[in-house]
């Protein structure tokens, strides 16, 4: 028996590596599944796949780190779903170099992505969540450990565990259960 028949999930970089996996996962399993993505082609050769297996998907072309882009999508989904179950903080990007090297942009760019982009999406979309709705956010080992050349990243994706402690505090209370994943090293074309 499939397990999320008749549930909304929101997967943001779901067209492609862990992202894209999620989102052929969940809608095998029966979900309507929102790709939110930036890159126009990926996104569309994502939806184009769920389709052609017969599967509910639909790319919604939207960067993360923009505050009306991520408005304007939760509302369009909104419209179209009447509700989110399920919301996936997927996209994330990496500028690495060392402390001396870094530069501000670097830094800033990492940090809009993985950290403002967590925050934005969640802020929006928990809006149309009930109870049984679910937040995961996607941390990484390096997170937990360090790693040399990413101050940026491991400054996000500690911080994402913050804000997934905070939020399991202030959504709990309405019934909205969030967790973070930190996953180790996995082959895709971020690494
Ligand atoms: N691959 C690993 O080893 C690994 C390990 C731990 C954690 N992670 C985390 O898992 C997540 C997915 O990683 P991946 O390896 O699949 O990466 P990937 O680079 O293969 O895919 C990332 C996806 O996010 C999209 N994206 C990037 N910036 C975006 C933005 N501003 N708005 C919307 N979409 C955007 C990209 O277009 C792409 O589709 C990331 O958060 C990453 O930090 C990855």
């Amino acid at each position: 028996m499939k397990r999320f028949v008749g549930k909304v999930v929101v997967i943001t970089g779901g067209a492609q590596g862990i992202g894209w996996t999620a989102s052929l996962g969940f809608a095998r399993e029966g979900a309507f599944v929102a790709i939110w993505d930036y890159d126009q082609a990926k996104g569309e050769e994502a939806q184009r796949a769920l389709v052609e297996e017969g599967l509910e998907g639909w790319f919604q072309r939207v960067n993360v780190a923009d505050q009306a882009q991520v408005d304007a999508a939760a509302s369009a989904l909104q419209q179209r779903c009447g509700r989110v179950d399920v919301l996936i903080n997927n996209a994330g990007i990496t500028r690495d170099a060392s402390l001396k090297k870094m530069t501000v942009a670097q830094w800033q760019q990492v940090i809009d992505v993985n950290l403002t982009g967590v925050f934005l999406c969640t802020q929006a979309l928990t809006n149309f969540m009930g109870q049984g709705g679910r937040v995961i956010n996607t941390s990484s080992v390096v997170g937990l450990y360090g790693n040399y050349g990413q101050t940026n990243y491991v400054a996000t994706k500690a911080g994402v565990i913050g804000m997934t402690k905070v939020w399991a505090r202030e959504l709990g209370r309405k019934g909205i259960t969030v967790n973070a994943v930190a996953p180790g090293f996995i082959a895709t074309e971020m690494i």
